[in-house]
């Protein structure tokens, strides 16, 4: 799917939250047989975020929620859609969007989960701006973010150090001017199993077998992964670029899916992104799913990089296998209509 967006649809309130217990490479190293300097070479993680034994995700998405409701100035019960980005809600229902409805008191709000593994997010923005711009809302709360950590298999080195868990969000409005310029979004269900978690849904519901099997952990194929993440970060920004009337040289701040930095960088230098307008926080947080574009968001505007005006390209990638761009001429709340 690809389409030039017109506009005057914005992001005018970000949040983030990630939990305060950290996990660094070599408190890894003494639970398996790992070790800093490798998890560094190969991905650039050096620490990520672990829920407390009682957070679940909406106990993650609500602080992100608030902060980016206070930002754009919008009061939870004027929220008139909440989408939720993940592949770890609660429960399976009801939704983390329900949950969260009720949380932020918004009662009037459309409320549901959606499914696209780490692009989620990219997903869930595109779908907000559609009902806004064909006036079903009016003022959207998205949300990415994932607890991972309850979905690894802590005895598989593989996948175990490249996760952690957060979360972030945004409330997109119209504006008078700037917003949303264009998205790009895709899937390819014959790559699905190269990442993917087996067993607890229809296919394979939960059983002692599938218990022991260790088949309700992620499973993936790193190598596959990785040569599919290359591809299509590059060609999706590519496409969605080209679809809006925009050049890589336009583009101010470029934040890719915080997956591995050894990905990122190659995305960024294929496409001709000089590093520095790439926003990078993976070493800190991990690959954190649906919560990485919108964690990375936040980092960029607390470090004054979301300048009124800038070209903002995000692209997400991930389980499906799915992926994901967005361009944004940013905008500051002032230009709210
Ligand atoms: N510590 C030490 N050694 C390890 C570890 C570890 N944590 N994990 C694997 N190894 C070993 C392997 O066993 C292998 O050993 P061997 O040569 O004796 O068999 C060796 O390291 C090399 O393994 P590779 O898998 O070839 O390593 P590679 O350089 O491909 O790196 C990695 C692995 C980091 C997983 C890489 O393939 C990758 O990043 N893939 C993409 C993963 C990803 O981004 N997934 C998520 C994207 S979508 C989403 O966000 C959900």
């Amino acid at each position: 799917m690809i389409g030039k967006a017109n506009g005057a649809i914005s992001i005018t309130g970000v949040g983030a939250y990630a939990p305060a217990r950290v996990l660094t490479n070599d408190d890894l190293s003494e639970m398996m047989d790992t070790s800093d300097e490798w998890i560094v070479e190969r991905t650039g993680i050096r620490e990520r975020r672990i829920a407390g034994d009682e957070q679940a995700l909406s106990d993650l998405a609500l602080p992100a929620a608030r902060e980016a409701l206070e930002q754009a100035g919008v009061p939870g019960p004027e929220v008139d859609l909440i989408i939720v980005a993940t592949v770890t809600p609660d429960m399976v229902f009801p939704s983390a969007g329900a949950i969260l409805a009720d949380e932020l008191g918004a009662g009037e709000a459309g409320a549901y989960d959606l499914s696209a593994g780490c692009t989620g997010f990219m997903y869930a923005i595109a779908q907000a701006y559609g009902m806004l711009a064909a006036g079903l809302a009016h003022r959207a709360l998205v949300v990415g973010g994932d607890v991972l950590s309850r979905i690894l298999d802590w005895s598989d080195r593989g996948t175990a150090v490249l996760f952690g868990d957060g979360a972030g969000a945004v409330v997109l409005q119209r504006v008078s001017e700037g917003g949303f310029l264009g998205f790009e979004l895709g899937a390819d269900g014959s790559g699905g199993p190269q990442l993917f978690l087996p067993a607890g849904g229809s296919r394979a519901p939960a059983s002692a077998e599938t218990v022991a099997e260790h088949k309700h952990f992620v499973q993936m194929n790193g190598r596959e992964v990785f040569k599919f993440a290359t591809r299509v970060l590059v060609s999706s920004a590519q496409k969605v670029l080209a679809e809006c009337g925009r050049s890589v040289d336009d583009v101010d701040v470029y934040i890719p899916h915080q997956a591995n930095v050894r990905i990122m960088d190659h995305a960024a230098e294929k496409l001709g992104i000089p590093r520095e307008k790439m926003v990078v926080n993976v070493d800190r947080y991990g690959n954190t799913s649906s919560g990485s574009i919108p964690l990375a968001l936040a980092d960029a505007q607390a470090d004054g990089r979301l300048q009124d005006g800038a070209l903002v390209l995000m692209t997400g990638m991930g389980a499906g296998l799915t992926w994901g761009s967005g361009l944004i001429e940013w905008t500051e709340n002032g230009r709210k209509t």
